[in-house]
């Protein structure tokens, strides 16, 4: 069977005045529909690239190699025509910060049908109309609120509008790029199930980029935790989340204060040290400089994304030595344990 999405030993390099960035390293999943994939990763490890990618919309001079199929077509040496098809009603985008993507001077109602207007040029006025009215009932917003400008509303309808956009071609993808981010925890929550449900509904495929490895854990069938450009660990959503297999996925699953543990909050198990500046990576694991249980040879042998043993089994896979070895990746004395992840062993 074609898979909705097929990605292999995907490699994209930004080509600019200051040298060449290799912002993606041989990334490689497929996607089929009705599935969710979440994305995790600290702030510049490749996610934006990785999503932008998908609708070839990374800048002219940027260099892409490998191979990206959806529905076995390839994105990358299609046509213009087919591509500006397959960005509206194959696959689309939800972006973070609503308020710069929509149009300030135009009504919410007249940005949600210009697309459906683009890709359906023989549709009239009142089965637009009618459409529109029937995406925002689909984001929980009433019909009134297409005479709106984007200012009359708050961050949350913004966003809801922006997923109206997105669904307004029918898209059998969606790829959502920190698309609950700016949202307070309340709405977050309340725009993500209806994410959750519009893909369960629609049996679409979604692609959810976050740094919050708890939202992914929460939303999605499988994570991958993205690294210095290349896929670090993959596996089932929750079991990533409580039982990770790879340094760097414990420390973004920790990184977060566990609610109701006041030590947890005052002193959050964070990651010491940044990233690593994708120009300039580390010799061997790029992940060694920070790795709390790096060994010797971490340094010198890069380590490449295999099956390791973990509740997940058949889907687990870690770019870790030490996982693969069969040791435990959390160092011997660590904080004590304050959140659900499994006890030391
Ligand atoms: N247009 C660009 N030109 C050069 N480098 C870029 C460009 N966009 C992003 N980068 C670099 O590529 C890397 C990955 O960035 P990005 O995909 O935005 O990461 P993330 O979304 O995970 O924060 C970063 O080092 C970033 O600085
Ligand atoms: S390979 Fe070594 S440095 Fe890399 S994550 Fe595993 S233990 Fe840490
Ligand atoms: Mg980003």
């Amino acid at each position: 069977m074609t898979s909705l999405l097929d990605i292999q030993d995907l490699t994209i390099t930004y080509r600019g005045a200051r040298g060449h960035v290799p912002a993606v390293r041989g990334v490689s999943f497929s996607l089929q529909a009705g599935e969710t994939i979440g994305i995790a990763g600290e702030s510049g490890s490749g996610k934006s690239t990785l999503g932008m990618s998908l609708l070839r919309l990374l800048p002219k001079e940027t260099k892409v190699e490998g191979e990206l199929l959806f529905n076995g077509e390839d994105i990358l040496t299609m046509k213009f025509g087919r591509l500006r098809a397959v960005r509206w009603s194959g696959a689309s985008m939800i972006f973070q910060g609503a308020m710069h993507a929509l149009n300030p001077v135009h009504r919410i109602g007249q940005q949600i049908a210009e697309p459906i207007e683009v890709h359906n040029p023989s549709m009239g006025a009142k089965a637009v109309s009618s459409r529109v009215t029937e995406l925002l009932d689909q984001v929980g917003l009433p019909a009134w609120r297409a005479e709106n400008y984007p200012h009359e509303l708050s961050g949350g309808q913004r966003q809801r509008v922006m997923i109206a956009m997105a669904l307004a071609c029918d898209p059998e993808l969606i790829i959502a790029d920190e698309a609950t981010t700016a949202l307070d925890v309340m709405v977050q929550a309340q725009v993500l199930q209806l994410l959750r449900d519009l893909v369960a509904e629609r049996q679409m495929g979604l692609i959810m980029i976050s740094h919050d490895l708890s939202v992914l854990a929460d939303m999605c069938d499988r994570v991958a935790v993205m690294y210095a450009g290349q896929i670090v660990e993959v596996g089932q959503g929750h079991a990533m989340f409580t039982a990770p297999r790879h340094p760097y996925g414990a420390a973004l699953g920790s990184a977060f204060p566990v609610i109701g543990d006041p030590e947890a909050r005052r002193n959050p198990r964070g990651l010491a040290g940044d990233p690593p500046v994708p120009t300039d990576l580390p010799s061997g694991c790029p992940f060694h400089p920070r790795c709390p249980v790096a060994r010797d040879d971490c340094s010198t042998t890069v380590p490449e994304l295999l099956p390791v043993k973990a509740p997940d089994e058949d889907l687990r896979r870690s770019a870790c030595l030490v996982a693969q070895d069969g040791q435990s990746i959390r160092p011997s004395s660590p904080v004590p344990p304050t959140s659900t992840q499994e006890p030391v062993t």
